[in-house]
């Protein structure tokens, strides 16, 4: 009866041990425990008129935030703001395949329903760490993985801009993810507890780089697998599926491939980031132009330069052609029986 008792014990104590070492090196801990959080700090920015401008510019122009916490009429060409939303927040749904309900939530100063009560350094941890208010691990299509190489200035100004916004009370629902992914996600927010200098922009490529990484240009031009993992050696070679009310597109290749924008010179570029057009074929609206037409010319050829630098990838996508199963991103797009 003894011994019964103590090879049981031990086959449990065997199977235990198997489902710890399977949790400990596939998904990890986290999942069960929350994120990893680091402790907010009581800091205060100081406003000044460089950072509220230097904000505005990166809020407006490159970061590109408003697209999310902000609602604008998805069918028009330059997809214009709608009056009294600015910071507001957006109800995400309207993009087809979220595993769950996404919310981007009301970012202006309104005490009650936005971030009036948040202090500087909540916001900080949210945009750059992943890591909302109340503690939670936010949803990494908030492109914080993006924004974690802000420079501590850059993330400052932002934080003024943002508290200079006019109040507005609309309380947004929180997102609500399926199972799993909703503790997944808690393995994504990392700490930061280094300063982050001024960034190398020493040159326009790496300008551009900076730049490219905090625009997110990867969140829409990197193809991914189902679950949100960018697809191995298709950096920036187009086919990621955006469906809403601007219709549905395929994110181009931007990689300086023939299949790609090989042709492209600077004026083609700055001419279709600053008027939507690519020579005369017209670009859905989906792809932030109407932000980035705003970035300055030095800017401007720095995105260039660094995209020039792209490693090129063969992969066709067209949305002038109807859509066709691809093997290569594995999605139905314009030009995907060409690859
Ligand atoms: C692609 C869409 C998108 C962009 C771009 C975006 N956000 Fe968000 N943001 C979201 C969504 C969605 C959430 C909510 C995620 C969640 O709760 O899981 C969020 C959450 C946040 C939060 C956390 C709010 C809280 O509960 O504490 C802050 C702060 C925030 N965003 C600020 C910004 C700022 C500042 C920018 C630009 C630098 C930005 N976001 C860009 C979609 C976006
Ligand atoms: C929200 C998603 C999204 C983001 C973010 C985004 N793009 Fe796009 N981009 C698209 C889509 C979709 C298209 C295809 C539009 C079409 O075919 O009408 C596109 C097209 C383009 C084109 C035109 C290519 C051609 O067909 O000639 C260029 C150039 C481009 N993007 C550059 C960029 C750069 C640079 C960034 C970052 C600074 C960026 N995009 C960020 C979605 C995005």
């Amino acid at each position: 009866m003894n011994r019964f008792r103590t090879t049981l014990g031990l086959l449990f104590a065997a199977l235990l041990l198997i489902l710890v070492a399977g949790i400990t090196f596939t998904v990890g801990w986290r999942p069960f425990i929350g994120p990893r959080v680091r402790r907010v700090t009581p800091r205060k920015i100081q406003s000044t008129p460089e950072r509220l401008a230097r904000g505005e510019y990166l809020v407006r122009n490159v970061v590109d935030c408003m697209a999310c916490h902000a609602e604008h009429d998805w069918t028009a060409h330059d997809a214009p703001l709608l009056p009294n939303t600015l910071g507001a927040g957006q109800d995400m749904n309207i993009l087809k395949g979220f595993p769950g309900k996404v919310y981007a939530p009301n970012i202006t100063p309104d005490g009650e329903t936005g971030a009036g009560n948040w202090s500087d350094d909540q916001l900080a941890r949210a945009i750059r760490e992943g890591i909302g208010h109340d503690g939670h691990a936010l949803f990494p299509f908030m492109p914080y993985q993006n924004f974690r190489i802000l420079s501590d200035e850059d993330l400052a100004s932002i934080i003024v801009y943002l508290r200079s916004l006019p109040p507005i009370p609309r309380q947004q629902p929180a997102t609500q993810l399926i199972f799993p992914v909703k503790y997944l996600i808690r393995t994504v927010p990392q700490p930061l507890y280094v300063p982050l200098g001024e960034p190398d922009l020493a040159t326009p490529e790496k300008r551009g780089k900076y730049l490219v990484t905090i625009a997110g240009c990867n969140e829409c031009h990197t193809p991914q697998d189902g679950h949100g993992q960018a697809l191995r050696g298709m950096d920036f070679a187009g086919g990621f599926i955006l469906d809403g009310p601007w219709g549905r597109v395929a994110s181009a290749n931007i990689t300086p491939d023939p299949s790609g924008i090989s042709y492209y010179n600077q004026s083609i570029f700055t001419q279709a980031m600053r008027t939507g057009f690519v020579v005369a074929r017209k670009l859905n609206q989906i792809m932030p132009w109407h932000t980035y037409r705003g970035m300055t010319k030095e800017d401007m050829a720095g995105v260039f330069a660094y995209i020039k630098s792209f490693k090129p990838v063969r992969h066709h996508v067209d949305n002038n052609e109807s859509p066709t199963f691809c093997k290569l991103c594995r999605q139905t797009h314009g030009g995907g029986n060409r690859n």
